[in-house]
């Protein structure tokens, strides 16, 4: 039996969001029906809308996201209905040459949900990220489902789905952050905000919040940082530099996605330093360095796709770490909205009072 339900979708490029019935599936072999309880509002939702991720509209958006399992279909294992679940967008494949190399959360073979939700019409929906959870209930492939502790709030959890995660694990999985290691962020939205609390939690000595939003630099002292740069008012790198000892950071996380910013990043690293590049360019940013410094200054300039998360191990370690009063996921959640609400929270994004708007069902 199909399900109708209420849901966000982007019809058309550029033009707002409306919230509509749907039909979703039951779940097929290695698939899972999930009932959302809670889906943050992310950029790559707008990037969907705004037709710069591809032209396969209509979208059905939404993808950080927390719920429950309402059924799974034939072979699925490790989930059942009422699993309080976290979804991801990287199903591991376990076969690729990634997995098979023992970096699953490289994988290059993510799957999804085989079977369409669909409108009304039965036109066919894509959902962002392969998730599509602005949505009463949402169809995804079961190993999308990671399974965490209930006593954890929908709306809170649900931010490990994406940006958070991508954050924490950019400074703490692509960027290794250890025990006395200096970093610096760059950007401190959402995403950034969560590498601040990620370095501070692996240990660094020093973790220097950047933004030009003085509002970002106050909220990062209570993440976790321990000093900020106002990047509207002076030199980026000479600042980093000077709270360094003069040397740069161990670790710099850029969380804007700028030429601008990551040639900051690349400066205000120490030699044989780590840059990560978590901020997600657009298609005509170019960065020119010079060959020379990117040689001799050494040490590695790394992209961390969603934090090189793998949710079987980071989701519920994460909500342990939350649930123990050690990262406080519910700073990440400005406000609670509801379904109507997505393209009003679209609006606030440029605002910048916002981490996340998170619909709550
Ligand atoms: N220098 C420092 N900070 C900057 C600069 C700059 N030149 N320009 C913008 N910022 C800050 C903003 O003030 C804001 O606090 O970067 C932050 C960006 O935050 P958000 O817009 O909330 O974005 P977020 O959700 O954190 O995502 C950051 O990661 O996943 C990607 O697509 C996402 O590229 C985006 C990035
Ligand atoms: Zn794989
Ligand atoms: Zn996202």
């Amino acid at each position: 039996m199909a399900h109708e339900v209420r849901a966000v979708v982007a019809r058309k490029k550029g033009a707002p969001v409306s919230v509509e019935t749907i039909v979703v599936p039951d779940p097929g072999p290695g698939e899972a029906l999930v009932k959302v309880e809670a889906c943050g509002v992310c950029h790559t939702d707008l990037h969907y809308r705004e037709g710069g991720i591809n032209d396969e509209f209509p979208f059905l958006l939404g993808h950080e996201a927390a719920g429950r399992v309402e059924a799974v279909g034939e072979g699925v294992t490790g989930i059942e209905p009422g699993d309080f679940v976290i979804l991801n967008w990287r199903a591991v494949c376990g076969q690729c040459r990634a997995c098979s190399k023992g970096k699953p959360w490289y994988c290059f073979a993510t799957h999804n949900a085989t079977q369409p939700m669909t409108l009304l019409d039965g036109t066919p929906l894509s959902p962002a990220l392969g998730i599509g959870a602005f949505a009463e209930k949402t169809l995804v492939a079961a190993g999308q489902c990671t399974k965490v502790d209930p006593a954890a709030p929908a709306a809170a959890a649900g931010l490990l789905g994406c940006g958070v995660m991508a954050g924490f694990g950019a400074a703490v999985n692509t960027g290794a952050v250890g025990r006395g290691d200096t970093v610096a962020v760059i950007g401190c939205g959402g995403v950034g905000m969560a590498a601040v609390a990620g370095a501070r939690l692996a240990g660094a000595s020093k973790v220097i919040a950047v933004d030009i939003d003085q509002r970002k630099l106050d909220r990062a002292m209570t993440m976790g940082a321990t000093h900020t740069v106002d990047g509207a008012k002076g030199n980026v790198v000479e600042a980093v530099r000077e709270l360094t000892g003069g040397f740069g950071a161990d670790v710099v996380v850029e969380a804007v996605g700028r030429p601008e910013t990551y040639q900051q990043a690349f400066y205000a690293r120490d030699l044989a330093g780590t840059v990560v590049l978590v901020g997600v360019p657009t298609p005509e940013m170019k960065v020119e360095l010079p060959l020379l410094d990117v040689f001799g200054r050494g040490g590695a300039l790394k992209s961390s796709w969603y934090g090189d998360c793998l949710p079987s191990r980071d989701f519920p370690a994460l909500i342990d770490l939350y649930l123990g009063g050690r990262f406080d996921l519910d700073a990440f959640v400005t406000e609670t909205i509801g379904l109507g609400d997505v393209e009003e929270a679209f609006e606030k994004m440029h605002g910048g009072d916002v981490l996340r708007s998170v619909v709550v069902l």
